[in-house]
């Protein structure tokens, strides 16, 4: 480094700037342990003489009375470095270090281009020994095909093949089978946002619940949830995240189609009763029997909890619902036809339906919604508002459709 006094510390600091050490954990300015009135400024090379420098830098030193100092010694190791710098260091010239991935509980998520494919054991490899011991497993995106069930085909690339992972979500903790469920925590702020419209006295139909992300956080607002998906994995894992959130007797779980639900559910809230009914499919609140999970799950729940747990869901199920959640934006809008008949009911349900498109103006997404439900519903909807959740392509939105039905 170079020792100089404090008070010239700063103009060599500006003035050296490309040669000084920048590096994550080490301060570039330590004291000359030789004369408390200067300083050592660290550059980013071993120095054994002055003239080893860059003619201009030695100018600068010299113009602040800048000396030699041979006190400090650092190493600079694989741990001192960021996962981009290492990677930078590792991947051949003309291969791009990832620009981001996403963290899914101890999991880590990459969608690598097929270029950087070759290369994925290194990178997985980095990225664990970087990020760990948080992280224990990295997955890559197989492939783009999509499934009915919205999860993601997924290759290890690096780390313990263990899929279970538990994400804080807001106020919620949900676990999950991130093989075999949808999940995205981009949805996050929505997921949070909607879930805080709810309130006590509500009761909330979840078409396409998940493993239960708004129906655990409206539960928390105080809301009511019958919460249905159509993939086992996911609709299981509903009771058992209801339950360790403390809502086990506000969030109902079933496993249907969602236009089974809503037919099993309308039959239910307008006095039907019948081998199909609604509460003959309702997961029980040990869904997964053969998970520790669940297990641990049914040790917690007294008898006398299950049965005021079930009358609670009995009571909600012959309720008429006050909200309907539909977030299947691809194809939420085939499903709007089957809730028809709630435009009967004495206080008209408000529904909240995801959709795409690939328009830009608002004037244009409106005209198109009203359209959309328009077909649907076989008259206008009411009251309809179109919001912007989020941008999912560079010319393709997720919207949100809010209408009374
Ligand atoms: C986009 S995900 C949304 C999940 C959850 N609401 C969330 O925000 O994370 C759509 C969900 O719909 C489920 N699904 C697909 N087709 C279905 C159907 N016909 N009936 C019920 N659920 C279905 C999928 O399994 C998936 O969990």
């Amino acid at each position: 480094g170079v020792s100089v006094e404090a008070a010239d510390c700063a103009t060599l600091m500006r003035l050296a700037r490309p040669h000084v050490l920048r590096e994550r954990g080490f301060k570039a300015v330590r004291p000359d342990t030789t004369d408390s009135r200067r300083r050592v400024v660290l550059l980013n090379s071993e120095l054994q003489e002055l003239t080893q420098l860059p003619s201009a830098l030695r100018r600068v030193i010299d113009d602040v009375g800048g000396e030699l100092h041979r006190g400090y010694h650092i190493d600079i190791g694989y741990e001192h470095h960021s996962v981009h710098e290492v990677l930078q260091e590792l991947l051949p010239a003309g291969i791009e270090v990832p620009s981001g991935f996403e963290s899914v509980g101890h999991l880590v998520h990459l969608n690598l281009r097929p270029e950087q494919l070759p290369h994925r054991e290194i990178i997985g490899q980095v990225l664990l020994d970087k990020l760990g011991p948080k992280v224990r497993t990295v997955v890559n995106k197989a492939h783009n095909i999509e499934s009915t069930f919205r999860n993601l085909p997924l290759e290890l690339i690096a780390g313990e093949q263990d899929y279970e992972v538990e994400v804080q979500h807001g106020a919620a903790k949900l676990r999950f089978d991130y093989s075999k469920v949808y999940w995205n925590s981009r949805l996050h702020t929505e997921h949070e946002r909607l879930a805080s419209s709810f309130g006590p006295g509500e009761l909330v139909w979840d078409l396409f619940a998940g493993v239960g992300p708004f129906a655990v956080l409206a539960a928390q607002r105080g809301a009511t949830v019958l919460a249905n998906d159509l993939n086992p994995a996911a609709a299981s894992a509903i009771p058992l995240n209801a339950r360790q959130n403390g809502v086990a007797a506000r969030v109902h779980a079933y496993n249907l189609d969602a236009e089974e639900f809503v037919r099993r559910a309308l039959s239910s809230c307008s006095g039907g009763s019948s081998d199909q009914s609604l509460s003959a499919a309702r997961l029980p609140t040990d869904a997964d029997l053969g998970s520790d999970q669940a297990i641990l799950a049914r040790h917690s729940c007294a008898l006398g909890e299950e049965q005021s747990i079930s009358a609670a869901a009995a009571a909600a199920e012959a309720q008429p619902p006050s909200h309907i959640i539909m977030n299947l934006p691809a194809s939420s809008i085939r499903f709007v036809s089957a809730l028809r008949q709630l435009s009967v009911m004495p206080i008209k349900p408000v529904a909240h339906c995801y959709s795409f498109s690939n328009l830009a103006a608002a004037d244009e997404r409106l005209a198109e919604a009203t359209e959309r439900l328009c077909s649907a519903l076989q008259r206008l909807p009411a009251e309809l508002v179109v919001r912007e959740v989020r941008s999912v392509a560079p010319s393709k939105v997720m919207l949100l459709y809010t209408f009374r039905l």
